[in-house]
């Protein structure tokens, strides 16, 4: 597990964008963390403004992983991606530490996320992945697959931005010729101008 590093000096032009791997294998070392690279090479891809990762791996572990996401809050990041742990098997708890320590749950992101998917494999139906707000930082929870990780980003990437003006955070633009940013609009003027 890396440790976070200090809160941004100026959440207004740089994003802190938490990576949380959870998964007993990768974090035993029975095989490479696949989950945290394929997000952060999709941010890469499709983010305009100015970002840094802050990446952790922890098991399936209730307690852990609602420690990593409040430690990557309290770190300040905006946006938490968390990656495995979402489905039926006895160990997915991903979805349940979210709901624990999120003040509000955006059903939204996950129902958005399985229906898109389900578009492409029957077995989407099988994630129980969600969102909501954890102190300042929007969590969103993907499945463990790469491929899957993708998928479900594209289906809800458009909402990020405006949900992350919302709670305070920083502005995310995005490369429009991957993904156009909504946001409604008085928001998009009211940045226009300054
Ligand atoms: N969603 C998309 N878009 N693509 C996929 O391949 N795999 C599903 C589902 N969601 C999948 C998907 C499968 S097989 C499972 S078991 C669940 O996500 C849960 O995955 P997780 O336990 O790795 O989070």
């Amino acid at each position: 597990m890396t440790s976070a590093p200090e809160k941004t000096q100026n959440p207004s032009t740089h994003a802190l964008i938490g990576i949380l791997t959870v998964s007993d294998r990768a974090s035993r070392g029975d095989y490479e963390d696949r989950g945290g690279p394929a997000i952060h090479e999709y941010l890469e891809r499709v983010l305009a403004s100015k970002w840094s990762a802050c990446v952790e791996l922890v098991p399936d572990e209730q307690h852990q992983v609602e420690q990593a996401i409040r430690s990557l809050a309290a770190s300040g990041c905006c946006l938490i991606l968390t990656t495995g742990g979402t489905g039926p098997a006895l160990r997915d708890i991903t979805p349940e530490a979210t709901e624990a320590i999120c003040s509000k749950i955006l059903p939204g992101f996950g129902e958005a996320m399985r229906t898109e998917s389900l578009k492409v494999v029957p077995t989407a139906i099988l994630s129980r992945q969600t969102a909501g707000i954890c102190e300042g930082a929007l969590v969103i929870n993907l499945p463990g697959q790469p491929k899957a990780i993708s998928e479900c980003l594209d289906a809800v990437f458009a909402a990020i931005p405006h949900c992350v003006d919302l709670i305070g955070g920083p502005y995310l633009s995005t490369k429009t010729e991957h993904i156009a940013a909504f946001r409604p609009g008085t928001a998009a003027k009211k940045h226009s101008q300054q």
